[in-house]
């Protein structure tokens, strides 16, 4: 099939342009490169078409099947130094995008977030799940923007037909996640914490939980959900293993040998006091998860020790 992956040079969309490329699909990367790498396609930049645009102006007139939509930024700190970039590309890019597989009549995959549930108070959260979330608060930008995002899908869905499949996705850790201060999600800022011996932040007390799920699970259920899942689904993707962050800070100082101390900071606004993926609905489908976290965190761990230039 011929395929748009937009965001294809992030960290989920370089593994799942991976995947599709094994599996014999002619790939295309659509990236602006604002939080992906072109090197996270080494493996296969011979065998993509890789395309540098942001995909609000993105245009072509070639012909695809699918168009998996994953560009956004998807750190708290980036949606809080760029907020209108993240708001418009999860409405005007993914406007874009949207024509663009009614041209082709392809099938539109929009990766949402666990995000839109806000602060649920019904856990583990299933997609029939509304949703608490602040329309105005800094994270406002990431969780609106994906609500608006889904909703925008479902309206061109009952207007003109569009086929689409919306993928809630729960935190994601693995080999290529950004590290860094501005980049960093929870699990990779650890390690690389850890790593160069730094304190390991834990925000508030670290009583919050969230659900992970390493990388090759996640493009698993991805694809499993594109060949056997019902088109005008929705999909959560995640664990419903729910663990305290202060629990991972202290497995990934245990598992690095680190020195590093552990050092408490300023809770951020709005921050989701748990999160955990009610996932009966992929399970339905045959999915179940090959990486358990301390496997997926020693993968992690040898790909940010073996990467790591000590200035991280
Ligand atoms: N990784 C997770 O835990 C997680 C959880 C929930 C949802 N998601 C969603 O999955 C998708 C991929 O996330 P990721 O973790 O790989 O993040 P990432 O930052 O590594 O990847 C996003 C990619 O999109 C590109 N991009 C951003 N805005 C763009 C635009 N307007 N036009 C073109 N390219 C653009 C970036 O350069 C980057 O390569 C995002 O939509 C994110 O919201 C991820």
């Amino acid at each position: 099939m011929n395929i748009i992956v937009a965001g294809g040079a992030g960290f989920l969309g370089s593994h799942l342009s991976e995947k599709l490329v094994e599996e014999g699909n002619d790939v295309t990367v659509v990236d602006d490169l604002s939080s992906g790498l072109e090197g996270n396609l080494s493996n296969i930049r011979r065998r993509i078409h890789f395309i540098k645009s942001d995909i609000v102006d993105f245009d072509s007139d070639d012909k695809f099947d699918v168009i998996f939509n994953l560009a956004s930024n998807a750190s708290r700190i980036e949606w809080e130094k760029r907020p209108v970039e993240v708001a418009l590309s999860n409405s005007s890019g993914n406007n874009n995008l949207i024509k663009l597989a009614l041209k082709n009549r392809a099938l539109y995959v929009y990766a949402s977030s666990s995000e839109v549930y806000g602060n649920p108070d019904v856990i583990p959260t299933s997609e029939s799940y509304l949703g608490r979330v602040s329309t105005t608060g800094s994270r406002s930008p990431y969780d609106e923007g994906k609500r608006f995002g889904e909703a925008l899908v479902k309206s061109y869905e009952r207007e003109y037909g569009l086929r689409n499949i919306i993928i809630r996705l729960f935190n994601t850790y693995g080999p290529r996640m950004r590290g860094g201060d501005f980049y960093g999600r929870v699990i990779d800022r650890f390690i690389q914490q850890a790593i160069t011996g730094r304190p390991i932040t834990v925000y508030g007390d670290g009583m919050q939980t969230r659900s992970f799920t390493y990388v090759k699970d996640t493009v698993d259920a991805i694809d499993l959900v594109v060949k056997s899942g019902s088109v005008n689904q929705v999909y959560n993707i995640g664990n419903d293993r729910e663990m305290r962050i202060l629990d991972i800070a202290e497995l990934i100082k245990k598992m690095s040998n680190s020195t590093s101390e552990i050092e408490f900071m300023k809770l951020p606004e709005d921050d989701p006091r748990r999160r955990s993926a009610d996932i009966s609905r992929i399970r339905k489908l045959g999915f179940s998860h090959r990486f358990p976290i301390e496997l997926g965190i020693q993968y992690t761990l040898d790909y940010a020790i073996e990467n790591s230039n000590g200035t991280v």
